[in-house]
């Protein structure tokens, strides 16, 4: 950018100087004002040549290096929008799982049913927080099991049932006729 400035203020004072001689001189130009004059024209029309060179091999090279910088950010780009759309999917499964989970599973017991609000601990705690590492499907506890498993958790979080009826549905059992 300085360069061109510097160019193009060479040339205005160039042509400023060309015009003061040529006024001053126009009621008896000598021989060697005159060859001054074309010489001073030719210089300028050099001077506007050497700029719209530099200016044509500024654009080149700013093109150049354009087309390098996006060839590097390329895979970039694509690499983040992968980045993202895995953290979609993630956040996807574990927001509305693959699998439809039914709303509650009744679990069948002598001391009374217990029923287990099956979705909203999928999607508060996760599969694994009970199935473990296998895939969730049907899935026999006993007794021992669930007691640790699930008062365990509700203990610990200090949230969840942790009383005997507020598990075991006596009466909503004989109610109910199941
Ligand atoms: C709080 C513990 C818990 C969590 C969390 C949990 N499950 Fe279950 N799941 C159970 C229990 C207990 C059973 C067995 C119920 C029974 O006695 O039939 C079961 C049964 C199932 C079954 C077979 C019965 C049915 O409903 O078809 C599937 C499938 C299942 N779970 C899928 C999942 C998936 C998928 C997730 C995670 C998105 C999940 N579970 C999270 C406790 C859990
Ligand atoms: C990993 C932790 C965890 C496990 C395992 C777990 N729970 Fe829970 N459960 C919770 C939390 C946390 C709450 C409280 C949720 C709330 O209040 O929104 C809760 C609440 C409940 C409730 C009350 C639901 C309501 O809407 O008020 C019942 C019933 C329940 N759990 C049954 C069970 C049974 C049965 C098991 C075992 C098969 C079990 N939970 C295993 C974390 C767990
Ligand atoms: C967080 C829920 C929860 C609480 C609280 C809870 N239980 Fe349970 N309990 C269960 C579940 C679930 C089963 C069934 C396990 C199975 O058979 O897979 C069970 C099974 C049992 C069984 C075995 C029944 C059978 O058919 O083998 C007995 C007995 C029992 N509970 C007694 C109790 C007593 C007594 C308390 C209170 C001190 C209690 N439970 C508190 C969830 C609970």
């Amino acid at each position: 950018m300085k360069t061109k400035f510097y160019v193009i203020a060479m040339v205005a004072s160039l042509l400023l100087w060309g015009c003061t001689k040529e006024e001053k001189t126009t009621e008896a130009p000598t021989p060697e004002l005159t060859t001054a004059v074309e010489q001073t024209k030719e210089k300028v029309q050099e001077a506007g040549e050497a700029v719209k060179d530099t200016a044509t091999a500024v654009e080149e090279k700013v093109e150049e290096k354009t087309a390098e910088v996006e060839k590097k950010v390329e895979p970039m780009v694509e690499k983040g929008k992968q980045a993202v759309a895995d953290v979609k999917a993630a956040v996807e499964k574990k927001i509305a799982p693959a699998e439809p989970v039914a709303e509650t599973v009744v679990i069948e017991n002598t001391n009374g049913k217990v029923v287990l609000p099956h979705k909203k601990h999928a999607e508060a705690q996760g599969c694994p927080a009970c199935h473990g590492t296998q895939k969730p499907g049907p899935l026999k506890l006993g007794k021992e099991a669930a007691h640790a498993l699930c008062q365990g958790c509700h203990k610990k979080n200090q949230a969840g049932p942790t009383n005997c009826t507020q598990c075991h549905q006596k009466k909503a059992q004989a109610i109910e006729g199941c």
